[in-house]
């Protein structure tokens, strides 16, 4: 008896245990946890246990043999060397590596759950308030820790214990991690945010000119769809058009140009199209209008709207600008004449716009310096070689944007002189030729009277007959 105590006395430092420190690690459920075993120098002849909540769950010797054990806890597990990997967490709390050897070493992990949430949960309209919480299901058990989020672009934004308040823009649609971070160590937990919203992102302006076909975008992006904007309770999708104020069509404020009837399947009516075809891609989420050929009075704003039951509304607006180029006085000219030429939208240009004229190429005006674009083109005198397509092209840095041709009729004066004097000659001789006929035709009519009056007797008898 009194040799097995001084045996166990013996034995006691030997067996003493390592005990690491309790390390928390924080996990999202159905997250991967990885659990590292515990470390012993020249590790031979040694064994490995795994615990969750007191059980054992895996074992492994020092040949590698692994075993996992079949009782309470049959969630997947997988061994990397010694350590434990859970993917798809589900159970959270207390898990005991123990490595015998000549004593035991354990390490201890406390995996506590990680929430995430969106409030409201997605999809959410842009400038709609959003709030993402982030928060361990034991909170204040561990003060070293920091919680930040990653944006979608992967930058760090910092929050009030886990909670950041936004207002939802374009760039905070997609996936969104939380980081909590204590003892150096880092875990994630991602949670996606949606949010509608109209493409092109800006109001955005276009320029064309006459002729040219016009394509007028707005559309739902690809990760939207149209259950989801459902969900949101759409009530009305619309497109208006707001003539430009110089045109004369803007007298009667904005026209609805079509709507979108919401019955399955979607399809658009018309209202006052003015000649504008919806895209033929409406089921994936493209709204934009179309035309061939454009015409002067399509300048002005189209407004592409989104209107959901809580009083959300999405739009954006196309600024449509018709590039036009216009003579005063006219296009029919006579050489020598002063000539006002304009390019223009109707509304003054803004200053990173230049204007590049192209006369004819037999014309006489040099073309304008290359730092001055002005939009106006003054010419004191045409000449004959002005006659023919001028061009003037509309430049944003080294982009054309677009161009507008007019094409001028100059006639030399000594053709104009010509012609004046062929046309009265022709007038006169005209009149002369009208003249001598209906004198010959009065003759004529004259004659005939007089034979009339001649033979107004009972019995007509030959004319020889009277004159004896
Ligand atoms: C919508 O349709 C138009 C015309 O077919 C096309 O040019 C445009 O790229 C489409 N937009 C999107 C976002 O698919
Ligand atoms: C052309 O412009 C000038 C200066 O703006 C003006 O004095 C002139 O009357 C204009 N001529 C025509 C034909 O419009």
């Amino acid at each position: 008896m009194k040799s097995l105590i001084q045996s166990v006395l013996i034995l006691i430092p030997v067996l003493l245990s390592t005990r690491g420190a309790e390390e928390v690690i924080y996990a999202q459920l159905g997250a991967t946890v990885f659990l590292k075993a515990p470390e012993v120098a020249n590790s031979h002849n040694y064994y490995l246990y795994w615990y969750f909540g007191g059980a054992e769950i895996a074992w492994r010797n020092t040949l590698g043999g692994t075993g996992f054990s079949s009782g309470k806890w049959n969630f997947t597990r997988s061994f990397s060397g010694d350590s434990l990997t859970i993917p798809d967490i589900k159970h959270f709390g207390t898990f005991v590596g123990k490595l015998m050897k000549n004593g035991e070493v354990t390490v201890t992990y406390k995996v506590v759950k990680l929430n995430v949430n969106m409030i409201p949960p997605s999809p959410v309209l842009l400038g709609e308030s959003l709030s993402l919480i982030c928060n361990p299901e034991t909170p204040g058990r561990d003060t070293k820790q920091e919680i930040h989020w990653l944006n979608p672009q992967g930058e760090k934004v910092k929050s009030n214990k886990g909670q950041l308040n936004l207002k939802a823009t374009e760039q905070h649609n997609g996936q969104w991690t939380c980081v909590v971070t204590n003892n150096n160590r880092e875990s994630k937990a991602k949670i996606s945010v949606v949010v509608v919203y109209l493409s092109p992102a800006a109001s955005s302006t276009q320029y064309t000119s006459k002729s040219w076909p016009l394509t007028i975008p707005c559309s739902i992006p690809s990760h939207i769809s149209w259950d989801q904007i459902k969900s949101k309770g759409i009530q009305q999708v619309h497109w208006d058009f707001i003539p430009s104020p110089g045109s004369i069509l803007n007298s009667s404020g904005p026209q609805r140009l079509f709507s979108l009837s919401l019955e399955e399947p979607l399809a658009w009516k018309p209202d006052q199209h003015r000649g504008l075809t919806p895209v033929s891609t409406l089921k994936n989420g493209n709204l934009s209008l179309t035309r061939n050929r454009v015409k002067e009075e399509d300048s002005g704003d189209y407004k592409c709207t989104l209107k959901f039951r809580n009083g959300g509304t999405l739009s954006r607006t196309v600024h449509v600008n018709v590039l036009q180029i216009t003579s005063s006085p006219g296009t029919d000219l006579i050489s020598g004449q002063q000539v006002n030429l304009s390019c223009s939208v109707g509304r003054p240009l803004p200053s990173d716009l230049r204007v590049k004229w192209f006369p004819p190429e037999q014309s006489s005006l040099p073309p304008p310096l290359p730092d001055h674009h002005p939009a106006h083109l003054p010419i004191p005198a045409v000449g004959t070689g002005d006659s023919g397509k001028w061009k003037c092209e509309l430049w944003q840095n080294d982009k054309r944007l677009t161009s507008a041709v007019i094409m001028l009729k100059i006639e030399s004066k000594q053709s104009v002189w010509m012609t004046v004097i062929i046309c009265s000659v022709t007038a006169i001789v005209v009149l002369l030729l009208i003249l001598v006929l209906v004198l010959y035709r009065r003759r004529q009519r004259k004659m005939r009277h007089l034979r009339h009056r001649l033979c107004q007797c009972k019995n007509p008898k030959p004319k020889g007959f009277y004159r004896t």
